[in-house]
Formats: C-alpha cells, sequence, structure tokens
C-alpha cells in the first residue's frame, strides 16, 4: 500500500479500539480492489469531538464501535432508518452535498452479520432461534433475525434485560436456567462468556447442543470457543465469530464503495491477523 496527497480516509472510532480486527480486514479489501483508501484505528473519548475532527480531516466512512454506537446519533445530519429503529449506528458515511457542505449519514450493518452467516445454513424463515444474551450484539442480532422471519427466542442471565428485549423484538424470553425446556434449530451466543482468557467457560450445559442443528458463537478469540467445539462434537454445524465481522463488514464496504466485498480475502486477513496475534 502506498499512501500519498490523494489517498481516501477511513477508519474505525471507539474506546478501546486498539484490539480491532476491522483495520486488517478492510485495508485487504481496499488494497484487493487496488484502491487509494486507507482505513486506520482511531481511539475517541469525546465523540462530539471525534466527528469535529473527522470532519475537519475529510473522512469518507468510519465504522463506529463501543461506547459510541447510541451516542454518535445526535451529531448525524441524517440516519438510516434501519439504524434509528435499532437506536444504534455503527457505520458512517460523509457525503459531499450540492452546495459543498458535507452531510454526516449513520447506518447500522450489524444486524446483517449473523443474517448472512446462518442465511448460509438454514432457512431463516422456518428456523427457531435461541439467542443467549441480551446487550447490544442481541439486539442486533434478534432485529435481523426477526426482519428475515425467523422465529426467535431471548435467553439471558438478567431477566430483566432479557424480557425488555424480548419484548422490543416482539418475540418470547425464557431465563437462563431453563434453557433445557427450548427446542431451537439454532442457538447463538452472543455474551462474552468463553472469550479470552475464559476459554473454558460456556453459556449452555454441553449436554443440551446436540439439540441444535446449527450453534454460532459471535466470540471469536479464541476463534474455536468451548461452545464450538463442544457443537461440532455433538454433531452440529458451527458459525465462528469471525463470521458476525466479516459479514458487518462487508456490508460497510459495499456502502462505502458502492462495489462487491472481496469477502475471501477479508476473511483470510481476518484469521490471518488474529493468528499473528496469537502467535506475538
Ligand atoms: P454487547 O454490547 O457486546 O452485547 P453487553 O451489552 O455488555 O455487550 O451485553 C453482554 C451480555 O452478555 C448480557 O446479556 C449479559 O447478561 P446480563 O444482562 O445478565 O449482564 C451477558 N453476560 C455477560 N457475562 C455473562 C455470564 N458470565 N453469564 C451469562 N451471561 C453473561
Amino acid at each position: 500500500m502506498s499512501i500519498d496527497g490523494k489517498t481516501e480516509l477511513y477508519g474505525i472510532i471507539g474506546n478501546p479500539v486498539r484490539h480491532s480486527l476491522s483495520p486488517a480486514m478492510h485495508n485487504a479489501g481496499f488494497a484487493t480492489m487496488g484502491m487509494n483508501w486507507v482505513y486506520v484505528p482511531m481511539e475517541v473519548t469525546d465523540i462530539e469531538q471525534g466527528i469535529t475532527g473527522l470532519r475537519a480531516l475529510g473522512f469518507r466512512g468510519v465504522s463506529i464501535t463501543v461506547p459510541h454506537k447510541e451516542t454518535v446519533i445526535p451529531f448525524l445530519d441524517e440516519i438510516d432508518p434501519v439504524a434509528e429503529k435499532i437506536g444504534a449506528v455503527n457505520t458512517l458515511v460523509f457525503q459531499k452535498g450540492r452546495d459543498g457542505r458535507v452531510i454526516l449519514r449513520g447506518l447500522n450493518t450489524d444486524w446483517l452479520g449473523a443474517n448472512t452467516a446462518l442465511a448460509e445454513r438454514v432457512n431463516l424463515q422456518q428456523s427457531r432461534v435461541l439467542i443467549i444474551g441480551a446487550g447490544g450484539s442481541a439486539k442486533a442480532v434478534g432485529f435481523g433475525l426477526v426482519q428475515a422471519g425467523a422465529e426467535v427466542i431471548i435467553s439471558n442471565r438478567t431477566a430483566e434485560t432479557g424480557k425488555a428485549l424480548a419484548d422490543w423484538l416482539g418475540c418470547s424470553f425464557i431465563p437462563l436456567e431453563e434453557v433445557a425446556d427450548v427446542s431451537a434449530d439454532v442457538l447463538i451466543n452472543t455474551t462474552s462468556v468463553g472469550m479470552e482468557p475464559d476459554n473454558e467457560g460456556i453459556v449452555v450445559p454441553p449436554s443440551l447442543l446436540s439439540g441444535f442443528s446449527v450453534v454460532m458463537d459471535i466470540v471469536y478469540a479464541p476463534l474455536e470457543t468451548r461452545l464450538l467445539r463442544e457443537a461440532k462434537a455433538a454433531g452440529c454445524q458451527t458459525i465462528d465469530g469471525l463470521s458476525m465481522l466479516l459479514y458487518q463488514g462487508a456490508a460497510q464496504f459495499k456502502i462505502w464503495t458502492g462495489g462487491r466485498p472481496p469477502q475471501l480475502i477479508m476473511r483470510s486477513a481476518l484469521e490471518e491477523e488474529l493468528r499473528r496475534r496469537t502467535i506475538v
């Protein structure tokens, strides 16, 4: 990659953001398409100042991660109706208007990540999906699956939060202690259980896994979590945490470039970066 006066600026803002795999994924995509674009991680504490800075520096597109997905909304000129409904933005586009003024538009591609990954394996319209967790990730995943016509069930350690999300999605809730009573085609873990250094953590008893056709984890470090390892051993198809990251990123790539994202290259870049970090 050569950076010069014509390089277009893209990036990700969050706090913390140094661990993000998105720079590896997007820079690989840009390079493959021969674009003179660069994508950089930027730690931002004050979102208002961050947005002012991005505008001043002429950024063209930015990903937003924790903790700014909701707090960025007041600083947008336009918000996509889906992002508005979810109440969270993970993608920014800076567009020059006719008068030369930059218009800042916010969108959300998180909800597409799990959808796209699962649609490769099951017919979502005919699937019952049990989602464990009720945080921001569960909200985006649940929204996408309900949109796609799946029957969704939310389960969460804290019943109050779980019920609130289930009500918002218009689906049912079951306490985490009672998941053994649920029969579903797909299980998705949206909690951090099983993430390094909690490598032996698993959010449901392994004995339940044989009841699902597909088990998906949003945790990607380690890439094969204990949940996925046990699910494979129980004969389930598995979807790892890089898939959701890839597909939400591929949707961003499409929004920014208008072209087809080189998904295989982007996936390899994610895997390579993960491997590099494990070795270093
Ligand atoms: P994110 O935005 O990534 O979804 P979050 O909003 O902090 O993160 O949500 C984390 C989710 O993981 C919550 O549903 C949380 O359950 P609670 O609502 O009970 O806090 C769930 N979670 C985190 N650690 C967990 C654990 N050890 N066992 C079960 N659920 C856990």
